[in-house]
């Protein structure tokens, strides 16, 4: 597939574009350009553009805004102390975005023109990706486009790539994270659509959010959608815990949460560091138990956008409390090292995770 190219007339100046590169924030200054690609029963892939980042005209008709026909991705550009670009783990994100779309029954797109369309997006704006400890955000999304109010899968699609530059996720910086405890919502229930990042799933989480941030708490924690009992994950991360002798536990994919690529991750870097670690069922009694017994000895957060979060504080409607998170060289601090040297190009790549563009 070949992307036609068209530069932005009048991107934004580079004196301005290193004012927001300072202090980006999470999601709110974009790049100059996107990419669009169609799809449609008749034509498959088809119409790939590279052009000046604008609004997109949509039919009001169009399945998305009626059925919430849409997947989306979440992957990141870094730029190396030698000054190279690079992906972390691209494939993963096109494999999921292929699960994704399997599970919404919208098409396939081919890992190949996936990561095409990316790169092309972060060729085109490579002056925004920032150096240090930014990096350059990038959401490929794809929703049903085609005017008609059936409900059926639609015939027409919008696959798209914008990119933000960001800096940390969390306003409080590497402070450990608050977190709320739900027991009014689940966010996923088995046979659902838990596994797959679609947007109903981040819609249906807001609720439980809002009520995060009532309790002064900067994220939820959802529980399984039968017994209200098991951890599975929290709004946009994955959870791991660590036990005082070292063992890691992380909660498995039974299909109701989703496959983290920042998860994936760490288990291969934690088992390479000589950690034991295992995916297994952990439940709320077991962590208040165990972070009161000092069984726990931390407790982290991790995802793209995140990176790696501790957690210092638990709170429910019928309580709360603490994770003793010992301060300085933690678990959660080596694995983060480890990840964002790769990420970096400060650590060596063993494994193939990295890919220059
Ligand atoms: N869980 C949810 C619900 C998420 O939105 C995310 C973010 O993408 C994650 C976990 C972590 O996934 P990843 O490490 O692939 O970013
Ligand atoms: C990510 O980490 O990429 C996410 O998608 C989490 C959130 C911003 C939705």
């Amino acid at each position: 597939m070949t992307f036609t190219i068209t530069p932005h007339a009048s991107p934004v100046s580079a004196q301005a574009r290193e004012k927001a590169l300072e202090d980006p924030g999470f999601g709110r200054v974009f790049t100059d350009h996107m990419v669009t690609l169609r799809w449609s029963a008749a034509q498959g892939w088809h119409d790939g553009k590279v052009t000046a980042r604008a609004p997109i005209a949509i039919d009001p008709a169009a399945s998305v805004l009626h059925y919430a026909q849409e997947i989306f991705e979440g992957m990141k550009a870094y730029r190396t102390a030698k000054g190279d670009i690079v992906l972390f783990r691209p494939d993963k994100n096109a494999n999921r975005f292929a699960r994704s779309a399997e599970r919404l029954a919208m098409p396939v797109i081919p890992e190949a023109l996936f990561i095409q369309a990316v790169e092309a997006l972060v060729k085109i704006d490579k002056d925004w990706v920032p150096s240090g400890a930014g990096s350059l955000y990038l959401r490929p999304f794809m929703f049903a486009s085609e005017a008609f109010l059936g409900v059926r899968p639609a015939q027409e699609y919008l696959f798209c790539v914008i990119a933000c530059p960001v800096g940390p996720y969390f306003k409080g910086g590497d402070k450990p994270l608050k977190l709320w405890v739900s027991d009014k919502y689940t966010r996923a229930a088995p046979g659902g659509t838990g596994a797959a990042k679609c947007g109903g799933n981040y819609a249906a989480s807001l609720i439980a959010q809002a009520e995060a941030s009532e309790h002064g708490c900067d994220q939820v924690v959802f529980l399984d959608a039968a017994e209200h009992r098991w951890i599975e994950e929290l709004g946009g991360m994955n959870l791991f815990f660590v036990m005082s002798d070292g063992s890691i536990v992380t909660p498995p994919l039974t299909g109701t949460i989703l496959p983290g690529i920042t998860r994936t991750s760490i288990i291969d870097i934690a088992r390479d560091m000589g950690m034991k670690v295992t995916e297994a069922p952990y439940s709320m009694d077991q962590w208040r138990s165990d972070a009161e017994s000092g069984k726990l000895s931390e407790a982290f957060a991790c995802g793209t956008a995140a990176v790696v979060a501790s957690i210092g504080e638990i709170v429910s409607s019928s309580g709360s409390f603490r994770v003793k998170n010992a301060s300085g060289a933690t678990v959660a601090s080596k694995l983060k090292e480890q990840l964002v040297g790769i990420q970096k190009g400060n650590i060596a790549d063993s494994r193939g995770w990295v890919r220059k563009i």
